[in-house]
Parts: C-alpha cells; sequence; structure tokens
C-alpha cells in the first residue's frame, strides 16, 4: 500500500508494451462497487475472496501483461501458489512514505498510522520469500521483468545473485579472471565447481574455444555457467550453455560498456564463422543478468568509446537523454516485446545497415563502435534529422575504404540486390523501419568514407 503499484505499473507497462492490470479496479468492476463499500458491507474476508478470485482470473491470462496486486493479496495460499510461475517484483518503500502517500485516501487498511505501520513490519517477510526481484521505480521493473539485476558492487554477492543452490561453473577470458576472478571465487563460495578460462576478445567466438568449453564442464542440467566479462564471453557462454546437453542455465555478468548497455540483454548468443561474424547461434535468455558498473572502472578508453556508441544509439531510439540503467532497460523492454527478432526488435540495427558495409570493406579492422557511430551520422541525414548530438559525443571521422565494396557489403547484409532498401530511419514519433531508393541509402554510405 503506498508503493507506487498503480503509477508504476502502468508506466512499466507502457515501456514493455504490454497491458496493465490494476488488481484493486478489476475487483471493483467485477463487484459493480468500491472496495471501501465491499469491505463496509461484506467485511474483509469477503473482499479477500473476491480478490483471490480476481487475480485468478489476472494472472491465467494469455498475453503477456503487468499485473499490480494490492498490498494484501500475497496473504492467499492459492495467490502465492499461482505467482510460482510469474516474475515477481517488490516494489520497496519505506514505510513513513507509503503512510504519507495513503493517509489521506479512503483505503481501509489505511485509517490508523500505527496500525498501518504494523501491517507494513508483518507482510514484509511474506514480500521478501516471494519476489524474484525488487525495484522502486519504472526503469527497475522493467529490467526485474528481463530478468535484468542492476546493483553497483553486486559482484560481491553473486553467491546469492544466481538464481537456485546448484553447481556453477565460471567462464572468463584471460585479462578478465586476472581481473576480477579472486573476487568472482570468493563470491561463488563452495558452489563453484570450475573455473573456464577463455581467450580475450573475438578469438572466444570459434568453434574451437565452444568446443574445448563443451568437453571441459562437468555441470550436470541442473547447474548453472556463469559468463562474466565483455560481449564475445556471454556470446561464447551463452551459446555453449544453449547446447550443453541439450541447454542449461546461464548468468551473464557483463565487464564491458558494450555487455552492459548491449550484448549481455535479449537472449542473442552464438559464435563466428570463417565466412562471417555470429553466424551460429541461439537465442538462450540468461537466467538472470547482473550488471555491476563499477566493474567498468578498469576498462580501457577504447573499450568504452565502443559501448558509447550504442548507449548513444538507445538514446537517439528512445528520444531521451537515458543514463546506463534506463538504456539497458529500453533494450531489455524491446527484446521482451520481440524476443526472437521478427518485428520491433529490428529498431536496434539504426545505423548499422552501414556500419556493417564499413566494417567489413575494412576487412573489421574498424572497432564496430567507430562503424557504429558513422552508420548514425547516416541514419540520422536519411532521417532529416540534426547530427550535433552524435558528432558531439562520438566525433565520427569518416574513413578510408573502398565505396564499391562497402556498397556490396551493405547489400549482402541485408540480402537483397533491389531498387529499394530497408533501413531504420528516426521520425517525429519515434523510430521506424522503412524502404528507401538504393541510390539514396548509397550516396549515405558514401558520405562516411573519406576519398584520396
Ligand atoms: N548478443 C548480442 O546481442 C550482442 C550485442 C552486441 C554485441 N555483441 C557481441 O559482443 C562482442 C563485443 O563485445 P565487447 O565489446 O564487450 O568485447 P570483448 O568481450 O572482446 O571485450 C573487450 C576487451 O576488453 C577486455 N575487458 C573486458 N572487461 C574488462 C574490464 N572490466 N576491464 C578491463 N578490460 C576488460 C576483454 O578482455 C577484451 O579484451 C562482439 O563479438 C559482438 O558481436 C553481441
Ligand atoms: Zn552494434
Amino acid at each position: 500500500m503506498g508503493a507506487g503499484k498503480t503509477r508504476l505499473g502502468r508506466e512499466s507497462a507502457a515501456q514493455l508494451g504490454r497491458r496493465f492490470v490494476d488488481v484493486d479496479s478489476l475487483i471493483e468492476r467485477r463487484a459493480g462497487r468500491s472496495i471501501a463499500a465491499i469491505f463496509a458491507a461484506e467485511g474483509e474476508a469477503r473482499f479477500r475472496a473476491l480478490e483471490e478470485q480476481a487475480v485468478a482470473a489476472a494472472l491465467s491470462a494469455r498475453q503477456p501483461a503487468v499485473i499490480s496486486l494490492g498490498g494484501g493479496a500475497v496473504g492467499s495460499q492459492k495467490t502465492r501458489a499461482l505467482l510460482g510461475a510469474h516474475r515477481v517484483v517488490w516494489l520497496q518503500v519505506d514505510p513513513e512514505t507509503a503512510w504519507a502517500r495513503v493517509r489521506r485516501s479512503r483505503r481501509p487498511l489505511a485509517r490508523d498510522r500505527s496500525a498501518f505501520l504494523t501491517l507494513h513490519a508483518e507482510r514484509e517477510p511474506l514480500y521478501r520469500g516471494l519476489a524474484d526481484a525488487t525495484a522502486s521505480d519504472a526503469t527497475g521493473i522493467v529490467l526485474a521483468a528481463g530478468g535484468v539485476h542492476y546493483e553497483a558492487g553486486a559482484l560481491e554477492r553473486l553467491g546469492e545473485l544466481v538464481p537456485g543452490e546448484a553447481a556453477v561453473a565460471l567462464a572468463a577470458d584471460s585479462t578478465v579472471l586476472a581481473l576480477y576472478g579472486e573476487r568472482a571465487r570468493a563470491a561463488l563460495g563452495r558452489r563453484l565447481l570450475a573455473v573456464h578460462e577463455l581467450p580475450p576478445g573475438e578469438q572466444a567466438k570459434q568453434v574451437e574455444v565452444a568446443e574445448r568449453l563443451w568437453s571441459e564442464l562437468t555441470l550436470d542440467r541442473g547447474g548453472t555457467l556463469i559468463a562474466l566479462g565483455g560481449g564475445c564471453t556471454t556470446d561464447l557462454a551463452g551459446f555453449v550453455a544453449a547446447t550443453y546437453l541439450r541447454g542449461i542455465d546461464w548468468v551473464a555478468v557483463p565487464t564491458t560498456l558494450v555487455g552492459q548497455v548491449d550484448a549481455s540483454i535479449g537472449g542473442k548468443t552464438g559464435i563466428d564463422l570463417p565466412g562471417g561474424k555470429n553466424l551460429v547461434g541461439a537465442f538462450h535468455w540468461p537466467a538472470r543478468v547482473v550488471i555491476d558498473e563499477t566493474l567498468l572502472a578498469t576498462l580501457p578508453e577504447r573499450e568504452r568509446r565502443q559501448g558509447l556508441a550504442e548507449l548513444v544509439k538507445t538514446r537517439l531510439l528512445a528520444g531521451a537523454p537515458l543514463d546506463q540503467r534506463a538504456a539497458a532497460a529500453y533494450k531489455t523492454a524491446l527484446c521482451l516485446e520481440d524476443p526472437h527478432d521478427r518485428g520491433r526488435r529490428r529498431l536496434l540495427n539504426l545505423g548499422h545497415t552501414f556500419a556493417h558495409g564499413l566494417e567489413a570493406a575494412a576487412d573489421y579492422e574498424l572497432p564496430h563502435g567507430e562503424a557504429v557511430a558513422l552508420g548514425l551520422l547516416a541514419a540520422l541525414r536519411l532521417s532529416g534529422r540534426p547530427t550535433g548530438e552524435v558528432e558531439q559525443q562520438l566525433a565520427p571521422r569518416p574513413v578510408p575504404v573502398d565505396a564499391e565494396r562497402a556498397w556490396a557489403a551493405l547489400l549482402r547484409d541485408k540480402k537483397r540486390s533491389g531498387a529499394k532498401i530497408n533501413v531504420v530511419l528516426l521520425g517525429e514519433h519515434g523510430p521506424y523501419v522503412t524502404e528507401r531508393p538504393a541510390a539514396e541509402v548509397r550516396a549515405a554510405l558514401e558520405a562516411l568514407i573519406a576519398v584520396g
């Protein structure tokens, strides 16, 4: 009561593109009168029975929704059992703030301060026992919906944050192991069965490395593989988790900015083939993503800039100055809406059509972040929008690559050669996928290439 369930529920549902169901309103609609009237005429026991039925109805709907439960709803054993199949987010609020919010309401159980505070204290252990995650704002609810835990210092609590009690194995590249291996080992304690060292960078995303990890792993099907590192580590380890014993749980602990705003979120895992990047993989959503921003303190500036390009991309998509946590939530929401990348998730490709063309023409010597920065310029120009933000934050510089090769690679990436090309652009009301004439797209690409 007074935690802001209705407001935050509605806000997070809008971000997730889901329906919002407020159980209290549902009870009133079903009963045809107010909760206060039900309490007054028939007492609390009758209200709880109606509430139990309304919760069961809301939880049985097939379409995913954000459902706000009244503070006392989890007093029902039946409701608690039903919640086991859903993700439960505990909206934490300090009791005095909650009281200040509800004291003037006409809620039957908020008429007396000391009774209210006693009730709050009594319910707390119940909430603690049921919650999969805690949150205090809409962004937190969205992150919780995707299993993303965001906390400075979370590495030290990794043992508690990996769901379940079963054995775990840790995979990390040699650089990350040297920096954070000891702390991760200490946090995992006796649950940790083995540590698997991977080569740093893109070399990890090779079938030989996957094969080695498949063979080395001693986890059984109940075990969890923890990937500690950048996008290369989480892509490889996530893919191994998706395939080892036909799939085991995994937890991502991203240590790069790319990882924390992009690669660890959304369940895409994979490895490279000689013919191209990410050509083999699986959708396998991690059981949890643990984001500890303090791990970025050791990240070289060069690597940070890679992530900055994706962060600026996300701000453009959202049309708002998101911080890192809100950017992670933005991607989480899009991916939950479209887990298999068949619709809205394509919006995340803003600037990437151009970036992929340039990267291929540079034989992948051009860092992805720099290519994305240039691609964003092209997308903004085609959208007829100002490029100031990208120029200031990312300072993209034209690259000396062969224009013919870049164009051929762009067409290959799009798997088409017709007169029109699909691109993500920004409009008045946000991003959208559209077709543009090939000549226009080619001109935008060529403007990114240094001549001479
Ligand atoms: N699955 C997805 O949705 C998705 C999305 C975006 C990118 N990706 C993939 O992610 C990969 C790129 O990820 P990346 O940029 O994180 O690269 P990375 O994993 O290679 O890490 C970059 C370098 O930083 C080092 N490093 C990592 N954390 C560090 C830390 N805290 N301090 C110091 N050094 C650290 C690593 O050892 C490595 O050398 C690409 O292969 C890309 O395809 C995947
Ligand atoms: Zn990217």
